[in-house]
């Protein structure tokens, strides 16, 4: 098990072009994270090749349903043997607790995080959903009702995690994507620099194209590293 902070974000297609980019990291101190295009073009061979690969993964499904199929399928991510686990927080207080449920009547714990407002979500974006309470407000709103749920912390932006953190217990974890490390032009929208995001109090940084689309992604991971140690 390593110490970084960093999850760098899989992003890829296939096996093939996820184990190229593994053979170039291999060894380096960070986590890794599958998401819904990688899961659904290879599976859980996905997740058993990064464990050879000696990474422990974040399994990025962001599951959102009636609460027995997400039990359901958190069960299922534990017996994978991955690191950590998400759900939506607007799923609900009863999805997240059967999510819990599921997590303690499995013999591997994954962490289990909450995805308040995705951080490619900005207020006018957000103003299209037609919730009544503004973008601040219903990430601090989600964060809470995730802290209530059983939820082991959240994913938010690095932002956001200051004026949420005094509200939620010492240990509640925040895991921020939208993480730049130079000036960017892209689908994100609510960005923060690796040391920001640390100062900010974000325990782990969810890092995909500054590191997976760099020349020398080795050297990026430690270059972040050391920037936020
Ligand atoms: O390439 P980039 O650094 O933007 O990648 C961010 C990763 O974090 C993507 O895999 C995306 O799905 C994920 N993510 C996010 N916002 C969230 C939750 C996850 O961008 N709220």
């Amino acid at each position: 098990m390593n110490d970084s902070k960093v999850i760098v974000a899989l992003d890829f297609s296939s096996i093939d072009e996820t184990e190229v980019f593994l053979k170039k990291i291999k060894g380096q101190n960070c986590k890794v994270k599958v998401g819904k295009e990688l899961f659904t073009n290879e599976g859980p061979n996905i997740v058993k090749l990064i464990q050879q690969y000696g990474f422990e993964t974040f399994l990025d499904l962001k599951f959102h349903d009636i609460p027995n199929t997400v039990s359901r399928a958190i069960k299922a991510s534990c017996n994978l043997g991955v690191w950590m686990v998400n759900v939506h927080a607007s799923g609900g207080g009863q999805m997240m607790l059967a999510a819990r449920e599921a997590v303690e009547s499995s013999s591997h714990k994954p962490l289990l995080i909450a995805v308040t407002i995705l951080t490619s979500f900005d207020n006018s974006s957000y103003q299209e959903l037609g919730f009544k309470n503004k973008l601040q407000e219903q990430i601090a709103y989600l964060a809470l009702m995730s802290e209530k749920s059983g939820m082991d912390g959240i994913v938010c932006s690095a932002n956001d995690v200051p004026s949420i953190k005094p509200l939620v217990r010492e240990k509640f974890q925040f895991i921020t994507p939208g993480i730049r490390v130079a000036n960017s032009d892209d689908d994100q929208k609510r960005v923060a620099t690796p040391e920001n995001a640390i100062s900010n109090g974000s325990n782990y940084l969810v890092i995909g194209r500054p590191i997976t689309l760099s020349d020398d992604p080795a050297t990026m991971i430690d270059k972040i590293n050391l920037s936020i140690n």
